[in-house]
């Protein structure tokens, strides 16, 4: 999640700019640029790692006055296309040096415009999806930037926030969102943009918030809104009343809060650009290389850790159901140690939020000397992870800062799901009109997602009266018991509750001698096929005073007279509710944490990415 910042007024330019890029430093970053237009023109100055290294090297030029400039266009980026490089940095600008874009998002139409672009003349340096539109306002410009933007953007397709900054019009900066948040701030004299409003409240806490392809131009003493043809629009301001912390958050309590929150979004993202409509909708994975050379494989071997392991042992049912291969989800901690039987033809899925993980990278490492090719899923552009695989799909979930993972989580699941279907293509064995129907059920994910988090407050009722619970087991078959297993850990890491999950039929081997009325059983119920079973499970449990709750499909009554609480999620494919049914675990989980007066953010004795064994 880049942060964009961007200036015109009466101050020296650059130190605003970084000033504003420091607040946005929370959103995560690798690189960061800015550009300032001054008396010779636009100066950019870019650099790969910390806020810090940009400042050092502009340090001696902002001392002699060589960067001065009154207005500026400044950017922390987030890798997605392309790795953390001074290159890939933004600003981008066209061929003449004369326009310069910051961005935020994915131009998912790209690679065509790329080629295009070249064929009438373009030169492209960087890797980057940014440097498309870069070039694109350069075709377009003919003296009027906001007619250059205005082309622009009917060419664009994917979610993007812009800020434009052009040589021969320096007195604006034009400013324009779609999917991506961006706010103007209107200062005495000076005008802004952010990616936030923590980037703004130095200087005002008069903002506007901009409407999807909204187009604002901040000139010293006005902002001007247009609709994206170009027509005038009037627009009123917000006043912020929150402090800069608060502003942070997005007006969330916690990080992991806004992260649960941002679910819909972050699946949209790691979806939709991997979905093509031809005559038909089909899954693309091509340009990241997944081709019909995967698909004579003899097995699928996953290995992950933690939140990571979850999401693979949810790989494994996915992969032997739509693909129809042999499948083990296996702990990297436990696999590199066991001396595995190797097979050149065996696919390994390799899953890391962070890249980083060190039992995890070992794992890969050892299939890799034994010449089997790699698919990784992380969230991180140019980690090692990402690197040293064959094969790379990110989950473009944005950074998540919370130490408990939720939306990596859902993302890598949402990622699982396409490599699993398009295997099962490959193979033969997911017809068209299971994948039609399959597609359409995934497309529908983030709107469901979203009306599971507007019922939020249910939970948080439920957790008012459970969070003291000595136990919290939970319970499920299949699918549901893969989640059992994230819910179990959401809420053990952070609300420090004693909680365990179990495949329920396991029940009755020995879990059950630990129910008694201290104890809440949470059971998954979403594999159809097999509600007798969980019903008969929450009897067994319910018989030894255990309270109980059921998280089910919303058209399902089967429970209600078994379960204490019933939440309800929407309908979806029974072997991809995963996705939804997480969902009011980690809001559980979260609440559990608050009302026991803990920090959710930063559990005890937990980092983010483990890089030691
Ligand atoms: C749990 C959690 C951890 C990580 C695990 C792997 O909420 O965050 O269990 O999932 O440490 O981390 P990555 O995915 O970065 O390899």
């Amino acid at each position: 999640m880049c942060g964009i910042v961007g200036y015109v007024g009466d101050e020296e330019a650059a130190p605003v700019l970084i000033s504003g890029l420091k607040r946005l430093e929370y959103r995560g970053y690798d690189s960061a640029g800015i550009a300032v237009l001054g008396k010779s023109g636009l100066a950019i100055r870019k650099s790969k790692g910390a806020l810090k290294f940009l400042e050092e090297k502009i340090a001696g030029e902002l001392k002699e006055g060589a960067l001065n400039g009154t207005l500026g266009i400044g950017h922390t980026r987030w890798a997605t296309h392309g790795e953390p490089s001074d290159i890939n940095a933004h600003p981008h600008t066209d061929v003449s040096g004369k326009i310069a874009v910051v961005h935020n998002g994915i131009i998912e139409n790209h690679a065509k415009l790329k080629e295009w672009l070249i064929s009438h003349g373009a030169n492209f340096r960087s890797e980057t999806d940014t440097e498309v539109i870069a070039h694109l306002l350069n075709f377009y410009y003919h003296g009027d930037l906001l007619k250059a933007v205005i082309e622009a953007l009917k060419r664009l397709e994917g979610s993007y926030a812009l800020g434009i900054a052009c040589e021969d019009e320096p007195d604006r900066i034009i400013a324009v969102r779609k999917e991506c948040p961006l706010v103007a701030g209107a200062g005495k004299g000076e005008n802004l943009i952010a990616s936030d409003v923590p980037a703004l409240l130095e200087y005002t806490r008069e903002v506007y918030y901009l409407e999807d392809r909204e187009i604002a131009v901040l000139y010293r003493d006005r902002i001007e809104f247009f609709n994206a043809e170009g027509e005038r629009r009037e627009k009123q301001s917000s006043h912020v009343e929150w402090d800069a912390a608060a502003a942070e958050k997005g007006g969330y309590e916690h990080f992991m809060l806004k992260e649960i929150h941002e679910q819909p979004k972050a699946l949209t993202d790691t979806l939709r650009a991997r979905i093509k409509t031809y005559a038909t909708k089909t899954i693309n994975l091509e340009e990241i290389g997944f081709d019909q050379s995967w698909a004579n494989a003899n097995r699928v071997v996953i290995a992950a850790c933690g939140t990571a392991w979850h999401a693979g042992v949810i790989g494994k049912y996915a992969f032997e159901r739509f693909a129809r291969i042999p499948t083990e989800a296996d702990i990297a901690s436990e696999y590199r140690y066991r001396n595995p039987i190797f097979n050149p033809r065996d696919i390994f899925l390799i899953i890391s939020q962070s890249g980083e993980t060190a039992d995890t990278l070992a794992a890969m490492r050892m299939a890799k000397k034994n010449g089997n090719r790699i698919i990784a899923i992380t969230n991180a552009v140019g980690s090692t992870l990402a690197r040293e695989a064959d094969l790379v799909m990110y989950t473009w979930a944005g950074p998540e800062i919370a130490v408990a993972s939720t939306k990596a989580f859902t993302t890598q699941l949402m990622c699982i799901y396409l490599i699993a279907l398009q295997l099962g293509r490959l193979r033969e064995t997911v017809s068209d009109t299971e994948l039609a129907s399959c597609i359409e059920a995934l497309e529908k994910l983030p709107e469901q997602a979203e009306q599971i988090l507007a019922g939020k407050e249910n939970i948080q009722r439920f957790a008012s009266q459970q969070f003291n619970k000595a136990k919290v087991f939970y319970m499920g078959r299949l699918f549901d018991y893969a989640v059992s297993l994230e819910s179990a850990l959401k809420l053990k890491e952070i609300s420090y509750t004693h909680s365990e999950a179990f495949a329920a039929g396991e029940l009755k081997h020995g879990p059950i001698a630990l129910v008694d009325e201290t104890t809440l059983v949470t059971a998954l119920c979403t594999q159809t096929a097999l509600f007798d079973k969980m019903d008969s499970n929450i009897k067994e449990v319910k018989a030894r005073r255990a309270a109980t709750a059921v998280i089910t499909y919303e058209d399902v009554d089967y429970f209600d007279k078994t379960a204490d609480q019933v939440f309800r999620i929407p309908r979806t494919l029974d072997s991809l509710s995963p996705i939804l049914s997480i969902i009011p675990c980690q809001l559980y989980a979260y609440y559990c944490s608050v009302l026991r007066g803990l920090d959710p953010d930063k559990p005890r004795n937990l980092a983010k990415s483990v890089t030691v064994e």
